[in-house]
C-alpha cells in the first residue's frame, strides 16, 4: 500500500479526520507565494478557532519550498515535496503524539526501533527543557544515548518570523550500511530526519514576545518522499518508486540513461513536477515576471534549459509525455491534474515556445558581436544571463562552435557585483562575525581564511566571504556558488585546507592605509566599513584579506579541519560549517 495511504488509515483509525490538501497557492495569506508546510492553511485553527472537522485531523499536504532550489539536482532536495502530517486541536498533547509516532514507525512500517534517534528542545530562559518528551521517548525504549538536546536554531518551529510556535521534537533514521553507532551524533548525516512533532503551545509576535496560546496543539510534518527512500532503503530519491515512470519518460525523450546524466535529469524532472502542480492550482498562475507566475516562468526555463544539456531538442514538444506522465502518477491522490490537464500542457508549451524566442534573440547578439570579434567579453557573457536567459555553459557551448572565447572569468566579476548589489538591496545587512578572541576561536579565524582560499580553488574566483560566524564550537561561512557542493568538492577543500596547516605557513600581518592595501590585492568585504587604516592579513602566497583578527602565527597550530555540513543558506548562497579538531599524533 502506498505510505500515503498507510499515514492516513492509521490516523483515522486513531480518530482523526482526513482533511484536503489546501491549495499551493494560499487563499487567505498574501505574505506567502507558496504552501510551505502542511501546517500553513491550519494557522487559525491552531489559534484557537474551532475546525469544522473537529480536534483531531490528518492529511498529506502538497507543498512549494524555494530555499532549497539551488540544490535540486542532488539526491535529496526537491522544490515540491508532500507532507504527511497529523494534528491535535488543543487536545491530546506530548505523550500520546509521541506513542502515535512510535507505534505508526515500528509497527506499521516496521522500522526497527535501532535505527532510530531523537533530538528534543533544549529549552531557553522562557521555555523548559522538554523532559517530558525525553520520558515519552524512553519509555517507549529509545535510550538515553539516542536522545539529544537541540536548541532554537534545531529544535523550535514557527512559521516565518512570527505565529504559532513550540519546541519540537524530531524523529532520525539511520539510512546507512555503516553500523549504527550506540549514541546518536545529529551531526553525523548518515541520520536522516524523517518526521518533526511540533508541540504547539505559544505564539511569538513580530517583535520576538512570546504568549502561551489558549490551547496546547500538536503540529507534525512528515516528508513523503524521503519517507518512501528508507523504507525502499536507496538513497537517491530519484531511484524510488515515485519517480520510476517520469524517469523512464524522460531518458526515452534523451535517449540517455540516467547514469551519467544524474543532475540534469533530476533538475527536469524536479521542475517539470513543480511546474505541473502550480499550473494545476485553483489560483491559475500563468508564467510572468511577478510572484508565483516568475517561479513558474524560472522552473520550466531552467528545466528547458537542462533539457538542452541532455540534448534533447527543445523544439520538441517533449514537456508534453512529462507532465502526462506526472500527471497520470499522482491524479488519485490530486485530482485537480486531471481536471486541469489541458491547462497544465498549454502553459509548458507556451512557456517553452516564449523562451525559445529570447533564446534566438541571444544568438542574434552572439552573431553580431562573432562578426567583428572572437572573443565574448565578461560584459556580453552577462548581458546574455541577465537579460537572454543564457546560462554561462550555454554561451561557451555556443562560443565554442564559433571557434570563439568567452572570458568567463570577467563574467564571474560581473555576476558577483550584481549578486552583490542585489543581496545588499534585500538584506542590507552583513556580519563581519569576527569578533571572539579565545585561543580556540582565533584558530576558527584563521581556518576561516583557509577555507574562503580552498574554495576559490576549488570551485571557482568567484567565491568570496559573504557572512561569517565564529563560536568555541565551529565556524560558519557563507559565499556565492551556485550549486551544492559535491563529496568530491568538499574532499578537495577540506585537503586543501589541511594540506596548508600541515605546510606551517607563517601567518603575518601589516597595517596600511585602505588603498594601498586594495592595491596590493587584499580582499575585503565591504571597503566602506574600514577605518582608512587597515590590517591585511597574509598567509604565505595563500591568502591575503582585510580583517581585525586576531590569527595564530603560524597554520600549524590550527589543527585538523574538518566540513560538517553544507547546505543552502539563501538563493545563490551556500554555507558551510566547518570544525578544527586536535591533530591525531
Ligand atoms: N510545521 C512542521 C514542519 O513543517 C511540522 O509540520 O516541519
Amino acid at each position: 500500500m502506498n505510505l500515503k495511504d498507510l499515514y492516513i488509515n492509521y490516523f483515522v483509525s486513531k480518530g482523526h479526520k482526513q482533511i484536503p490538501s489546501a491549495p499551493l497557492v494560499p487563499e487567505n495569506d498574501p505574505s506567502v507565494l507558496f504552501n510551505t508546510a502542511g501546517m500553513q492553511p491550519l494557522i487559525p485553527y491552531l489559534m484557537g478557532e474551532p475546525h469544522p472537522y473537529g480536534k483531531r485531523l490528518c492529511d498529506y499536504q502538497k507543498c512549494v519550498r524555494l530555499t532549497d532550489l539551488d540544490s535540486v539536482g542532488d539526491k535529496t532536495h526537491h522544490t515540491f515535496f508532500e507532507m504527511l502530517g497529523n494534528w491535535s486541536l488543543g487536545d491530546y498533547f506530548k505523550k500520546e503524539s509521541i506513542a502515535y509516532s512510535f507505534e505508526f514507525l515500528t509497527s506499521v512500517l516496521n522500522i526497527p526501533i535501532e535505527r532510530l534517534a531523537i533530538t528534543v528542545y533544549e529549552g531557553d530562559d522562557k521555555i523548559p527543557r522538554d523532559e517530558v518528551s525525553a520520558d515519552a521517548w524512553k519509555s517507549h525504549g529509545i535510550k538515553e544515548e539516542r536522545i539529544a538536546y537541540l536548541g532554537r536554531e534545531d529544535n523550535f518551529w514557527i512559521p516565518g518570523d512570527s505565529g504559532p510556535c513550540g519546541g519540537d521534537t524530531e524523529i532520525f533514521y539511520w539510512r546507512s550500511d555503516d553500523e549504527i553507532p550506540e549514541r546518536f551524533d545529529p551531526e553525523d548525516d548518515r541520520w536522516v530526519e524523517i518526521w518533526n512533532n511540533v508541540f504547539m503551545e505559544y505564539h511569538q509576535d513580530k517583535d520576538g514576545n512570546i504568549t502561551e496560546l489558549t490551547q496546547k496543539n500538536v503540529d507534525t510534518g512528515m516528508g513523503y518522499e524521503r519517507v518512501v527512500a528508507v523504507l525502499e532503503g536507496v538513497d537517491d530519491n530519484y531511484l524510488t518508486s515515485v519517480w520510476k515512470r517520469p524517469l523512464k519518460t524522460l531518458m526515452e525523450i534523451a535517449g540517455k540513461p540516467y547514469e551519467g546524466n544524474e543532475t540534469s535529469m533530476r533538475i527536469v524532472l524536479d521542475h517539470i513536477r513543480t511546474s505541473v502542480f502550480i499550473a494545476a492550482d485553483p489560483a491559475g498562475i500563468k508564467p510572468s515576471n511577478t510572484d508565483q507566475g516568475y517561479i513558474l516562468r524560472r522552473l520550466i526555463r531552467r528545466a528547458i534549459r537542462h533539457a538542452m544539456k541532455l540534448g534533447i531538442d527543445t523544439r520538441s514538444d517533449f514537456t508534453t509525455p512529462l507532465a502526462l506522465t506526472f500527471i497520470e502518477e499522482y491524479k488519485k491522490y490530486y485530482k485537480e491534474l486531471e481536471d486541469n490537464k489541458e491547462v497544465i500542457l498549454e502553459v509548458l508549451k507556451g512557456e517553452k515556445e516564449k523562451f525559445a524566442k529570447t533564446l534566438e534573440k541571444g544568438l542574434k547578439i552572439f552573431e553580431k558581436v562573432a562578426q567583428s570579434s572572437n572573443k565574448i567579453d565578461g560584459e556580453t557573457a552577462f548581458h546574455l544571463y541577465d537579460t537572454y536567459g543564457f546560462p554561462i555553459e550555454l554561451t561557451k557551448e555556443e562560443a565554442t562552435l564559433r571557434n570563439m572565447e568567452v572570458d568567463e572569468e570577467g563574467f564571474n566579476e560581473k555576476f558577483k557585483e550584481h549578486q552583490e548589489k542585489s543581496r545588499t538591496a534585500s538584506k542590507g545587512k552583513f556580519k563581519g562575525g569576527l569578533s571572539g578572541n579565545s585561543e580556540i576561536e582565533t584558530k576558527y579565524h584563521t581556518a576561516t581564511h583557509l577555507l574562503n582560499a580552498a574554495l576559490k580553488k576549488v570551485i571557482g574566483p568567484s567565491v568570496h566571504q559573504l557572512g561569517s560566524n565564529i563560536t568555541e564550537e565551529r565556524l560558519r561561512f557563507d559565499f556565492p556558488c551556485d550549486h551544492k557542493l559535491t563529496e568530491e568538492e568538499k574532499k578537495q577543500v577540506e585537503e586543501l585546507v589541511n594540506k596548508w596547516i600541515e605546510e606551517e605557513i607563517p601567518v603575518t600581518h601589516e597595517t596600511m592605509s585602505k588603498e594601498s592595501a586594495i592595491e596590493s590585492g587584499a580582499e575585503c568585504m565591504f571597503i566602506e566599513r574600514y577605518p582608512d587604516l587597515v590590517t591585511v592579513y597574509t598567509i604565505g602566497d595563500i591568502s591575503k584579506e582585510l580583517c581585525g583578527g586576531p590569527h595564530v602565527q603560524n597554520t600549524k597550530e590550527i589543527g585538523h579541519f574538518k566540513i560538517k555540513k553544507e547546505e543552502s543558506s539563501s538563493a545563490g548562497v551556500r554555507r558551510i560549517k566547518a570544525v578544527i579538531e586536535p591533530k591525531e599524533n
